[in-house]
């Protein structure tokens, strides 16, 4: 039995053992009872429908999954990832599969790094009226109207920077009276600042150099002889880096450094 396939099983049993209580939420207008601790995601499977586009990673990273709803009794609007947020009472949802939003077209290659260069592609940027409906609606909790604004500065730094954890789920665009497409500007100015602007990371070419060089070629060869199972006791037993060292770390093994 698959893990996704234990999964229902085992939640089926929770349910009808009434460990788990079932909730009635809205989709698309239409009355489900579903099990309270799953996701808008998860909840809209069990209710029956398929998601054929509109989900991705299942973990918050991907953006495909947008969804706009609402509470009883509450006039806000909500938005949110379907992946990663748990269904309510009453809640009233609908997915957003894709939301609409203009993308320049440009060659990379021959763009400056100048911030005209964005201007000029997205003339838009200034129809902003900073009424800040994008970082409200915004599920990754990046400050859209602060990194719109450093683009009108001309301050591409820092507008990279702020945007960085943008998903593209389209949420801010949903909510722009201004029309501005603000992640396909944000994807731009990253690409600008990473690109052109950004010093050049050293050791990054030295690395490079030394893969050229073919100094890991040995240990790419005797990989490239293992089958699945040796490969996943070379994976479960490599040496991993302490997240917090405290001090500079070296490996054990160093002949490759
Ligand atoms: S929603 Fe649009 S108009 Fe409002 S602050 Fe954000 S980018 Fe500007
Ligand atoms: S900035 Fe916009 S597109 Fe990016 S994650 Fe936030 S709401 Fe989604
Ligand atoms: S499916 Fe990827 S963010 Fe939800």
């Amino acid at each position: 039995m698959s893990a996704a396939d234990k999964g229902k099983n085992d939640l089926k049993e929770k349910v009808e053992a009434q460990e788990i209580k079932l909730i009635p939420v809205y989709v698309m207008g239409k009355r489900y009872l579903v099990p309270q601790t799953l996701t808008i995601m998860k909840a809209m499977e069990y209710a029956g429908y398929k998601y054929i586009r509109g989900c991705g990673c299942r973990g918050g990273i991907c953006g495909a999954c947008a969804t706009v709803y609402r509470k009883p009794d509450d006039y806000h609007l909500y938005v949110g990832l379907a992946c990663q947020t748990v269904v309510e009472p009453e809640m009233y949802l609908t997915q957003i599969p894709f939301y609409p939003a203009n993308r320049a077209n440009y060659n990379f290659e021959q763009l400056s790094s100048e911030p005209e260069e964005i201007f000029k592609l997205y003339p838009e940027v200034f129809r902003c009226i900073a009424c800040n409906s994008c970082t409200k609606a915004c599920p990754m909790d990046v400050a859209v109207m602060d990194f719109i604004s450093a683009v009108k500065q001309g301050n591409l730094a820092r507008a990279a920077d702020l945007s960085f954890n943008c998903i593209q789920c389209g949420l801010c665009v949903s909510r722009c009276m201004g029309e501005l497409p603000q992640y396909h500007i944000a994807q731009l100015v990253r690409r600008i600042y990473g690109g052109k602007i950004a010093p050049r990371a050293q050791h990054l070419a030295g690395s490079a150099r030394a893969i050229k060089n073919g100094k890991y070629q040995k240990a790419l060869d005797e990989l490239q002889k293992c089958d699945v199972k040796q490969l996943t006791v070379i994976y479960k037993e490599r040496e991993i880096e302490p997240e917090i060292t405290g001090e500079e770390w070296t490996p054990a093994r160093t002949d490759y450094l």
